[in-house]
């Protein structure tokens, strides 16, 4: 009796190991799809209303691939410019079930923590956190070799311009969004055990709106 207990104890405890460390493939982002980016442009605003449906896979998918994607794989190269190309972003998701982080090489979710971390991303903007998804952008300028005041610049526009990439795809497939700046970045930079040199700059809510049927 005691071997078994014992035994489930164990069972409990390497299964849960197992979840932490898991990684989850994401279906192939699509090739075709939404409105025309006039279209887009012309849809395009900022949110503050959120179904509380989950995103499902494929739309989080062509969402992460719209922000930091690899769309050309033979040269390594992705949906957002960065200076230099040295793709200093990274890219967090933030659900109900826990953070995540993008791993655009290979089109997946690596878990980082278990549970509702959305209102470190909302602070003191209570309707964040209704969002399902918030996509977290954060920026490593070690990967510049400096961080003098060029090179911070430079992070904020690689930032801005995943954002953006979110902002328009989000306007040509019929989902609310917003850019924001605020968030509890202290807590956020402890939780995810980020460097010294590891930013988050900007942060964007996703969901479908609050009439959606999708
Ligand atoms: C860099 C940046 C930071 C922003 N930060 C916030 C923010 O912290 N909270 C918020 O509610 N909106 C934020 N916004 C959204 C702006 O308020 C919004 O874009 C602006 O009101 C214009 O509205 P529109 O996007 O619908 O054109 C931010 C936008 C940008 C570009």
């Amino acid at each position: 009796m005691k071997n078994r207990l014992t035994f489930a104890l164990m069972a409990t405890f390497f299964c849960s190991t197992i979840a932490m460390a898991q990684v989850q493939k994401l279906p192939a982002p699509a090739k075709s799809g939404g409105k025309s980016i006039i279209e887009a442009l012309w849809n395009r605003s900022s949110g503050t209303e959120f179904s509380d449906k989950m995103l499902n896979d494929q739309d989080l998918s062509n969402l992460l691939f719209a922000a930091i994607g690899v769309n050309r794989p033979s040269e390594n190269k992705l949906t957002s410019p960065t200076a230099r190309n040295l793709q200093e972003i990274r890219l967090f998701v933030f659900t109900e079930k826990g953070v995540f982080e993008y791993l655009n090489k290979e089109n997946s979710l690596k878990l980082f923590a278990k549970g509702d971390y959305r209102a470190l991303i909302a602070d003191r903007q209570e309707w964040v956190k209704s969002a399902p998804v918030s996509l977290l952008i954060v920026a490593d300028e070690s990967k510049f070799g400096s961080s003098d005041i060029r090179v911070k610049v430079a992070v904020g526009n690689d930032a801005g311009i995943v954002s953006e990439n979110v902002n328009l795809f989000c306007a040509g497939t019929g989902l609310v969004t917003r850019t924001r700046m605020t968030m509890d970045v202290p807590a956020i930079k402890k939780l995810l055990n980020l460097s010294e040199s590891e930013t988050p700059l900007l942060n964007n809510p996703v969901g479908y709106p609050v009439t959606s049927k999708k």
